[in-house]
């Protein structure tokens, strides 16, 4: 028996880093889960692993950014598992300037694929939520705790020097989160953000100036952290290391819980103790 059995999951972003430990650590728990990510190899790996362990998904492979994706990212829970209980906004990456050089291309890109594309995902998921809330209820059953997680950041909470993009759009789904919150408070679904402080994933990892870069729909952006500021950075987490991706999704696991189903419109700061 898993804490989740019988639950229906959607997880953006999981073909790796943290998304992916969300996406395994949610099936070990009984759900199934949609996996996405922008190339079809690493969601189908997410998917092989959840299997080999035993677990359900299915992989919905594209871009959280582009038009339509959102209807089709539900109707894929809907249509595979019959339904949709949990939404964790995971994907995104950085794309970091100070501001005099930021383009609004960066702005742009940063800003739709950790708010709007969240934004979308929930719009997309309101019709299917009210419905189901409706049938249960005609049903004379009581509604269960729905659960929404979206990812934020301490550059969202704190601000970050030369992520004026990625701050302001980790800030947003901030509000998105509480605006939210209140509004499907009457379907019973809560609505909660993690921010996460320094997670060991390849945005993270990659030593700055070394040539490390992402493909994004096939633009290559540089991503990374110098390596004496990341060893600064580790200094100050009290754990006095960097987290690791399973102990990311387990702060998100603990929203997704039937033990979390009173707490609502909060953010959790997953740093290590390190908060700013
Ligand atoms: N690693 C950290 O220290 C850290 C800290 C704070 C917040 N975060 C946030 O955690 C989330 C996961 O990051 P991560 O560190 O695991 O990075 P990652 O690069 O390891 O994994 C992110 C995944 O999202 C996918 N992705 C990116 N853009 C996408 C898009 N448009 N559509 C679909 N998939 C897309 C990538 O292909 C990748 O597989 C992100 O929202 C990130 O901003 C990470």
């Amino acid at each position: 028996m898993g804490t989740l059995d019988g639950k229906v999951a959607i997880v953006s972003g999981s073909g790796r880093g943290i998304g992916r430990e969300i996406a395994l650590k949610l099936a070990s728990e009984g759900a199934r889960v949609v996996v996405n990510d922008l190339d079809a190899e690493p969601a189908g790996e997410t998917v092989a692993a959840v299997e080999a362990a035993g677990g359900q998904a299915v992989s919905c492979v594209g871009s959280v950014t582009e038009e339509g994706f959102a209807e089709r990212f539900v109707q894929t829970a809907v249509d595979e598992f019959g339904g949709l209980d949990i939404i964790i906004n995971n994907a995104g990456y950085t794309w970091d300037s100070v501001i005099q050089k930021m383009t609004d291309e960066q702005w742009d890109a940063i800003l739709d694929v950790h708010l709007k594309a969240p934004f979308r995902i929930l719009r997309a998921a309101q019709p299917v939520i009210a419905a189901a809330v409706k049938q249960t209820k005609a049903a004379g059953e009581p509604v269960p705790c729905r659960k929404v997680v979206n990812i934020s950041s301490l550059a969202g909470t704190g601000g970050n020097a030369g992520q004026a993009n990625y701050s302001s759009g980790k800030a947003g789904i901030l509000g998105l989160t509480k605006a939210l919150a209140k509004e499907w408070g009457r379907y019973n679904v809560t609505v909660n953000a993690v921010a996460f402080g320094l997670i060991k994933t390849r945005l993270t990892e990659t030593p700055a100036g070394t040539g490390g870069t992402i493909d994004v729909q096939g633009k290559e952006i540089k991503v990374g952290v110098n390596p004496n500021l990341l060893a600064a950075m580790e200094q100050m987490v009290p754990l006095g290391r960097g987290g690791t991706p399973a102990e990311a999704a387990g702060a998100v696991y603990l929203l997704c819980i039937p033990e979390s189903d009173y707490v609502s419109a909060q953010t959790l700061v997953c740093g290590g103790g390190f908060n700013i």
